[in-house]
């Protein structure tokens, strides 16, 4: 058992304007590891299978249990969750690349802020002013927190906008996570006020007619998010908006 190792190619570059390198390491296995936990071993001991030095590789990391959504990266050419990607579940050599669809930092490391921008322009949170007692909030149903308690699950995690072949630089689009918080924002009684921006900001360019309906964000969700729903449901949303809007000028 002691014998035993783990194989990881890992795609390095150091910077967007750097070539793209690959660099194979070999780690003693233990058990229970995860790509992270290999990454860290990489860290102790920066050196290449060829007994090359090396150095540490850059990733995002924060919670190691699948809640902060920052260590989204391909993994054997999937999207998924690094902290939960457990080394005895995967194919070697297990295969290290970033998020293809985001401006690349560094090694595993890519800047995604493009989802941030996307929650700012939907405006995704419920607006309440001030910090003073605003008492007890409205009632929300149980029916409609079963509905609302798995949209409020996304981790920002971005793997829906990475497999989603509507989400590039041509379209703009925004991507299904925005598309769910819209839905869960204008579910809820308070959010509900800033329904019609939300869904005016979905009816332009970049918006929810960009979906083509592959379904592959829903697929690699790792929060099983309903999202085809949520898609459904806020398109015909924002075909109500638009005709209102049209009635009313
Ligand atoms: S249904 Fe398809 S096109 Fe629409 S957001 Fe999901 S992956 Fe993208
Ligand atoms: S909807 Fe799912 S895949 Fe998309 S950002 Fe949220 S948790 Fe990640
Ligand atoms: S480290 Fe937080 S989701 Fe993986």
């Amino acid at each position: 058992m002691a014998d035993k190792k783990v194989t990881l190619e890992i795609k390095r570059q150091a910077s967007p304007d750097d070539p793209a390198v690959w660099e194979t390491f070999e780690l003693d296995w233990r058990p229970g590891m995860n790509v992270i936990t290999a990454i860290m071993d990489i860290a102790a001991n920066p050196v290449t299978a060829d007994g090359h030095p090396t150095t540490p590789v850059t990733y995002d990391c924060n919670c190691l249990e699948e809640i902060c959504g920052s260590c989204a990266m391909r993994i054997n050419g999937k999207a998924r969750m690094a902290c939960s990607a457990l080394l005895d579940n995967l194919d070697q050599p297990i295969r290290l690349e970033p998020l293809s669809k985001f401006p690349l930092v560094r090694d595993l490391q890519v800047d995604r802020s493009v989802l941030f921008e996307n929650l700012k322009a939907v405006k995704a949170w419920i607006p309440i002013d001030g910090t003073y007692d605003l008492g007890s909030g409205p009632r929300v149903f149980p029916q409609q927190q079963e509905v609302n308690y798995p949209l409020s699950n996304c981790i920002s995690c971005t793997c829906c906008m990475e497999v989603c072949p509507q989400f590039n630089i041509d379209t703009g689009f925004v991507g299904a996570a925005t598309i769910a918080q819209v839905k869960l924002f204008n579910n809820h009684p308070t959010g509900s006020v800033l329904k019609e921006e939300r869904l005016r900001a979905l009816a332009g360019d970049g918006g929810i007619q960009e979906c083509g309906f592959a379904q592959n964000c829903v697929e690699v969700c790792p929060k099983q998010i309903p999202l085809t729903s949520a898609i459904s449901d806020v398109s015909r949303d924002v075909i109500l908006q638009k005709a209102k809007d049209f009635l009313r000028s």
